[in-house]
């Protein structure tokens, strides 16, 4: 297995972040020598530029003219070695026959729920679930009707109104509130715009574009009115392994006996742990009986049920006790928030990132910049050549924002920014 050069001393995993002292030729890193990633692992390095082409990667697929891909979310760093060599070792025992989902994918999802976010789910509560957003939408199926309202919480993850609508149910906004550069929900809205046909609501937890991690008050609150109303929470969970700063990201439905009669978590190894292109890599935790029967049973008639091989060796691999690979990942993400909100303090461009708690996505204001959303998507692509998400594709409160996907090589991501001085400087 190939070694690289990496950093001595400057990673134990688990160590204090690492804070880089400026933008211009800052060396910082967070990897590991192979030795101690155990024989199944051949160590990581953040800092190491991966060349992507020819993988087909739909990130680097809308790069037609060199520009840096920052909007889908993946990284653009290798997956988590233990999953490479779990997948690897599955691969050479050479039979792919069909597969049945062991307990050992339950068993490992609790624990890990456990160790990672403190909340202590029932294994019969825990279910596979094929990807996400499918998930997501398979319970619109199962639990509304065509023409039915599903509340959403823009700016938010874009594939929630997109499912809604392409299946026939209507989205309803209830925007976050941005107050003093902090967002919030706004649940005296909430409470009057529920009404009869309002079946369901989405909850983003961590908030992707934000990377807001919710506080407990919050989520008590909402589980309260959607409980008052029959409102089921649908909670997607899929940046919850990635909470930063020592933070813990909470569970919906570990808040209140209320919240696990409301709640339905979906979630899954693809975002922390690299893994997007294994789609169908999720799982469900369904506290309430006659929800989760109505809802296993869905997937059961649909053939929706059934693991992947590479979802369960992957899910197993990801979910294990030793969890230095993450915390180092966690710590070079940290380096690079530190990277771009540094840039910005020290470039008066009129552009600002609000740091997420959670994920690799930076949510930038652009707004003082006074410039039409075309335009600003138009300057990013085509003079700083680099692509982000479009703020207006989140919804309602998007326009005159970005968001920057910097889960990339340090050098990638101060290259990028040294291109936006020069689009956005006067
Ligand atoms: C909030 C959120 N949910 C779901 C997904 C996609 O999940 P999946 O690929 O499992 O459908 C993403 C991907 O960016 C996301 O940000």
């Amino acid at each position: 297995m190939k070694r690289r050069a990496f950093l001595k001393g400057a990673a134990a995993a688990g160590a204090a972040a690492l804070v880089p002292a400026g933008v211009a030729g800052t060396a910082f890193t967070a990897c590991r020598p192979r030795e101690a990633a155990g024989d199944a692992a051949e160590g990581w390095d953040f800092d190491e530029v991966i060349d992507r082409s020819g993988t087909w990667s739909i990130k680097y697929g809308r790069a037609t003219n060199g520009e840096t891909p920052m909007w889908i979310a993946d990284m653009d760093f290798r997956t988590d070695p233990y999953v490479r060599a779990a997948l690897r070792t599955r691969l050479d025992r050479d039979v792919l026959g069909y597969t049945s989902t062991p307990q050992a994918f339950i068993d490992a999802i609790a624990a890990w729920e456990r160790q990672t976010h403190g909340y202590a789910p029932e294994k019969e509560w825990i279910g596979y679930a094929p990807g996400v957003i499918t998930s997501i939408n398979q319970a619109y199926l199962t639990f509304t009707e065509p023409g039915d309202r599903i509340i959403i919480q823009p700016p938010v993850y874009d594939h929630f109104r997109l499912y809604i609508e392409r299946l026939g149910r209507v989205a309803v906004d209830n925007p976050l509130i941005l107050e003093n550069g902090r967002y919030r929900m706004d649940l005296e809205g909430l409470e009057r715009l529920i009404d009869s046909r309002t079946k369901a609501l989405v909850l983003c937890n961590p908030h992707n574009p934000i990377g807001l991690l919710w506080d407990r008050e919050s989520l008590a609150r909402l589980a309260e009115i959607c409980d008052r109303h029959g409102v089921i929470v649908i909670s997607d969970e899929i940046h919850g392994d990635l909470a930063l700063y020592g933070r813990r990201h909470t569970p919906f439905c570990s808040i209140s006996e209320t919240a696990a009669r409301v709640g339905l978590i979906f979630a899954g190894p693809t975002k922390a742990f690299n893994l997007a292109g294994l789609s169908g890599t999720a799982f469900c935790i369904i506290p309430d009986r006659e929800k989760r029967e109505k809802y296993l049973g869905a997937l059961r008639n649909a053939k929706l049920d059934e693991a992947p091989i590479p979802t369960i060796e992957a899910t197993i691999a990801a979910y294990r006790k030793d969890t230095a690979w993450l915390e180092s990942l966690k710590r070079y993400i940290e380096g690079n928030i530190a990277l771009v909100e540094q840039f910005f303090a020290e470039n008066d461009l009129g552009i600002k990132p609000i740091r997420p708690e959670a994920s690799f996505l930076v949510w930038l204001d652009c707004r003082a910049l006074g410039l039409p959303q075309d335009a600003l998507m138009d300057t990013f692509r085509n003079q700083a050549k680099i692509i982000p998400s479009n703020g207006a594709s989140y919804g309602t409160g998007g326009e005159g924002f970005v968001r920057l996907n910097i889960g990339c090589p340090a050098s990638v991501l101060t290259a990028a920014l040294s291109r936006i001085r020069k689009a956005f400087g006067k």
